[in-house]
């Protein structure tokens, strides 16, 4: 009997790309998606590439009703919970939009699996609660001390996590700590595809390669990092599915929380990863130094020991594969899905 694992957000970049890993890993799948950010589509490609279908279901997970229903008809192992919203910027101007997607769907969907006795869960969270405090590498230790909305939507997710394990170790949560996911599917068949303003270095850079912008704006250039420019760990995306799937193994183990980085464990910076890309894409990509983005960080990488110790963890792709990867898939669908 496979076991049954309900992913949140599976329609999205890295719910999509996590389900083909914990399909092929042999979970039956039941994806609830509201498609704020992604497209059904989506889960036909997923199913493609497995070879196998999963049960999807479009709604809120605010909506406690559809929840229940669904509850009451799986019998889950347990749930990844991807489902959010995700841009900084527009956290800052609808701090309500990104507490009610983010920390009420969260509370909502905590407690239908507790009155279901579904007690196993990986939680989608971000790089970005550290804060600027910490030193580099960060550790998991480092103090959680936000400085945005979205920040602060997830950090406090995590610390109502904290919470249920203090008051019934029966718990068996995974909190994943993610650093700048990028790539795609070798396949070309799922990748990023953001609806509305993009925001992120890999989207800018694929949509440039494909005439959908004219230039790159590189944000920032009197970064003290040793070219100027910000630097991030960047990883394959799908190496981050793996990361999930044996989170999600481990925590049928383990009761507790456990709460990782998922990194490369390197920086690279915006020249670097322009010129990966224009080797990947056998392109000049056209960019422009503009101003540093408002809240940017100069520098930031993981160290990811923590995840390689306990879960035998690495990720492997290099910088080349993840913008090979990435062009695959824009320039096979150069306009999403
Ligand atoms: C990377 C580098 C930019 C765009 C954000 C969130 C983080 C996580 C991932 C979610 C920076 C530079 C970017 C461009 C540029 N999200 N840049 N020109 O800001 O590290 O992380 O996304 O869960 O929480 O903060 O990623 O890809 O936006 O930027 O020069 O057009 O590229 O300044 O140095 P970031 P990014």
């Amino acid at each position: 009997m496979r076991q049954q694992i309900l992913v949140t957000g599976g329609a999205g970049y890295i719910g999509s790309h996590t389900c083909v890993e914990l399909l092929a890993a042999g979970y039956d799948l039941v994806v609830v998606d509201n498609f704020s950010n992604s497209k059904p589509a989506v889960l036909d490609r997923v199913a493609a590439i497995a070879g196998r279908a999963m049960v999807w279901h479009e709604g809120d997970l605010r909506d406690r009703g559809l929840l229940q229903r669904l509850f009451d008809k799986h019998p889950f192992a347990g749930v990844l919970h991807c489902a959010g919203v995700k841009s900084i910027s527009e956290a800052q101007q609808f701090p309500l939009k990104y507490y009610q997607h983010n920390l009420e769907a969260s509370l909502t969907l905590l407690d239908v699996m507790a009155r279901h006795n579904v007690r196993r869960l990986v939680f989608s969270s971000s790089a970005t609660v550290y804060g600027e405090a910490a030193r580099v590498p960060y550790r998991e230790e480092a103090p959680v001390a936000p400085n945005t909305v979205y920040g602060r939507s997830k950090a406090m997710v995590e610390g109502i996590l904290h919470d249920l394990v203090q008051a019934d170790p029966s718990w068996r949560i995974a909190i994943l700590r993610y650093f700048n996911p990028v790539g795609a599917h070798p396949s070309g068949l799922i990748g990023e595809d953001p609806s509305g303003a993009v925001n992120n270095l890999m989207p800018h850079l694929c949509q440039v390669a494909v005439g959908r912008q004219d230039e790159l704006s590189i944000f920032g250039h009197d970064y003290p990092t040793p070219d100027g420019t910000g630097v991030r760990d960047y990883l394959h995306v799908c190496d981050m599915a793996e990361g999930h799937v044996k989170a999600l193994q481990h925590t049928a183990g383990e009761s507790g929380l456990l709460t990782l980085n998922l990194g490369m464990g390197r920086g690279h910076s915006v020249l670097e990863v322009i010129r990966a890309f224009e080797q990947a894409c056998g392109q000049r990509i056209p960019s422009r130094f503009v101003a540093r983005r408002q809240g940017d960080l100069a520098s930031y990488y993981a160290d990811p020991s923590r995840a390689a110790d306990i879960l035998g963890w690495r990720a492997k792709r290099d910088l080349l594969e993840m913008c090979a990867d990435a062009w695959r898939w824009q320039s096979q669908n150069p306009n999403g899905y």
